[in-house]
């Protein structure tokens, strides 16, 4: 099945390479509904893919050589706003592509590394995700790719390795210590259901999501504060947690048994980032739970919980999604809290269907502390990466 995304890439192969692509793949950008900072602990989580995400048109290359364009770098000025870039394979390491391109790059270094033989390929890539809203567009990105390049290829390999390689790609090859779940919502999400993923085992199992059947809506309110992963604090608390496990005679803040075992913990700061792991594990499994009895409302009170737990405990939220949540949930949001890697991008909120009064007394909110409008996109969980043409 194609789409309209679908076309524009495959014109934007053509335009660039003066020919046509041999498909068209793409991958979704992923929501969070709970469970933050949880995957690189061994923990849970509960993400769904977007309707929105990332198109990859490719063909196969003549040469051992990478070429990629962006309609999105194309269109950029600056440093960094490559939008052609050419990458002999035999020169792939970590650290040699900076940029949108390292991500793509890093795919096909990490799949010749897992020991699928990739050959060169052309790849045009263009997004409908808006970059730094914290909606894994680097994820994407991979996914989209990884799933052309073997396809290409002829390999027929299994997604939940798929994700695995794309991950290898980001922390290995990007250098951003991020866990599995960006990459196990765009190739495992499904339509209608969010993923519960048990990040030590590997073991999924969709929980279905259809707040619509409840007279409610999911709701992403992009603050437009941008963040980086590279450049945030991300790594500090992936760090930390090492610690806080380390500290506890654990393997990973997985192993501990509740809050109440933090007493062992010396450092104030540590028993905090430890004490936001355990607590979110657990809001992860109640929300599965409540999602699965259909008692969507009830979801709320776990999403606001959340925040104040990343917020207080494992303080990566920041001033534009503490503002959005106060305004949504004082204008009747059920619950709202800031999502993904913190320090910028965007909030989940769980709305009444008609959630005009909630817009309203966001950009109110934003309007009153001088900044910019914040962007409103439904959330309706989506199907995973596919090809689609
Ligand atoms: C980013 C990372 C994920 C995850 C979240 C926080 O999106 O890519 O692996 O750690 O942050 O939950």
């Amino acid at each position: 099945m194609s789409s309209p995304g679908a076309e524009q890439a495959a014109q934007w192969f053509a335009a660039q390479y003066a020919s046509a692509p041999k498909g068209v793949w793409h991958a979704p950008g992923r929501a969070n509904l709970i469970g933050e900072h949880t995957d690189y602990n061994d923990g849970f989580v509960l993400p769904f893919a977007l309707d929105r995400g990332t198109f990859a048109a490719a063909a196969p290359h003549q040469d051992a050589v990478l070429e990629l364009t962006s309609r999105q770098a194309a269109g950029r000025r600056g440093p960094g706003a490559l939008g052609r870039v050419e990458i002999p394979l035999d020169s792939l390491a970590p650290g040699r592509v900076t940029g949108w391109a390292a991500y793509p790059a890093g795919v096909i270094w990490a799949l010749r590394e897992a020991g699928y033989p990739v050959p060169g390929a052309r790849v045009a890539v263009d997004s409908d995700l808006p970059q730094g809203a914290g909606l894994s567009s680097s994820a994407a990105l991979e996914c989209a790719v990884a799933l052309a390049l073997t396809e290409l290829a002829g390999l027929d390999v299994i997604r939940p390795e798929l994700a695995a390689i794309a991950r290898r790609a980001e922390n290995d090859f990007v250098g951003v210590p991020t866990g599995i779940m960006d990459q196990s919502a765009a190739l495992l999400g499904q339509a209608g259901h969010a993923l519960l993923l048990d990040c030590r085992s590997g073991e999924t199992d969709p929980v279905p999501l259809d707040p619509a059947r409840s007279g409610l809506s999911l709701v992403i309110i992009d603050t437009r504060a941008r963040h980086a992963l590279t450049e945030s604090g991300y790594a500090a608390r992936h760090i930390e947690c090492e610690e806080a496990a380390r500290a506890l005679g654990v393997r990973t803040l997985r192993d501990v048994a509740g809050p109440e075992s933090l007493s062992a913990l010396a450092d104030p700061v540590l028993r905090r980032r430890a004490r936001h792991v355990i607590t979110e594990n657990q809001r992860v499994l109640e929300t599965a739970a409540l999602l699965r009895r259909g008692q969507v409302d009830g979801i709320g009170r776990l999403l606001n919980e959340s925040h104040a737990s990343l917020r207080d405990d494992f303080e990566i939220s920041w001033p534009e999604a503490d503002v959005a949540v106060d305004a949504a949930v004082g204008a009747g949001a059920l619950g709202a809290r800031m999502m993904g890697g913190g320090f910028g991008g965007s909030v989940i909120a769980l709305l009444p269907l008609d959630g005009a009064a909630v817009h309203e007394a966001v950009r109110a909110a934003f309007r009153g502390q001088g900044w910019p409008d914040p962007g409103f996109l439904n959330a309706p969980p989506s199907s995973s990466a596919r090809r689609l043409r």
